[in-house]
């Protein structure tokens, strides 16, 4: 569902992506670890087209999105859901309107199935009673479940994640990661999720992934990263290089 083929990229002579090669399976709930300012936000920002690689690809579903255009972007945009590390709310717009916006903008659903949807999708995260309130007047973990809900609405095919639940207390963040993996059972998702959750993320991912020095040095199922032979794989998890 998601290939990675030789991805580079570099800001002025910062080369944060460095041939970076990763297959993402349908329906697999996938992880990428690894330090902070190693690029893995830049990744994510290729994967739904935000950013063009210097050299390499991102094909989702076979679809190189870094070359698409009008409205096969579009359409490919549109199975993709993401949510940002800083998940990016409108201000002027109350929660209700926040998660009803992308409704609004690419359905053609009425008010009536918008209502529901949104209503149900605020439910999913926690926030039952909250649709009045602006961005301004709840806390930051509800900002993010907003985020979230306003991400799950749209029913996408692929999700991705940016650090989901830093910030949130665990019966939330434990909310959100079981709503993730009753829309795999029901309809398959896949997940791509970076996280700095260790080990909490294993439990929940089927694979993952360490970036480091711009390059995946390590992928495989959740114990094998756990219980990783490659030394800097190992001293990430045990918290001794960040
Ligand atoms: N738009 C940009 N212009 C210039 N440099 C950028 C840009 N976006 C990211 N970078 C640089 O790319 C590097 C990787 O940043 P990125 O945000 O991907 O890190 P990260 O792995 O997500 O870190 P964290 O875990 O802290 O979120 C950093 O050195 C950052 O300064
Ligand atoms: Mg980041």
């Amino acid at each position: 569902m998601i290939e990675i083929v030789d991805l580079h990229k570099k800001f002025g002579t910062n080369a944060v992506l460095r041939g970076v090669n990763l297959k993402v399976a349908k329906g697999e709930t996938f992880a990428l670890i690894g330090a902070s300012g190693k690029g893995k936000s830049v990744l994510i920002k290729h994967m739904i087209g935000l950013m063009k690689p210097d050299q390499g690809q991102v094909k989702i579903d076979g679809q190189d999105i870094g070359r698409l255009h009008g409205k096969k972007l579009v359409q490919l945009k549109n199975r993709i859901g993401i949510v940002f590390q800083f998940g990016a709310l409108f201000d002027s717009l109350s929660v209700f309107d926040n998660v009803a916006f992308p409704l609004q903008e690419k359905t053609r659903l009425g008010a009536k199935q918008i209502n529901d949807k949104v209503l149900a999708a605020l439910d999913n995260v926690g926030l039952k009673g909250e649709e009045e309130k602006f961005p301004a007047q709840i806390s930051g973990g509800m900002r993010k479940r907003v985020a979230v809900a306003r991400c799950l609405v749209m029913d996408p095919e692929i999700i991705l994640f940016d650090e989901p639940t830093t910030g949130l207390d665990p019966v939330i963040a434990n909310s959100i990661y079981s709503t993730i993996q009753k829309l795999q059972r029901e309809r398959n998702l896949t997940s791509f999720i970076i996280s700095h959750e260790i080990p909490g993320i294993f439990k929940i991912v089927d694979r993952a992934a360490m970036l480091h020095d711009g390059r995946i040095i390590q992928v495989g199922t959740s114990d094998e990263i756990q219980n990783s032979t490659v030394p800097i794989v190992q001293k990430f998890l045990k918290g001794e290089i960040e």
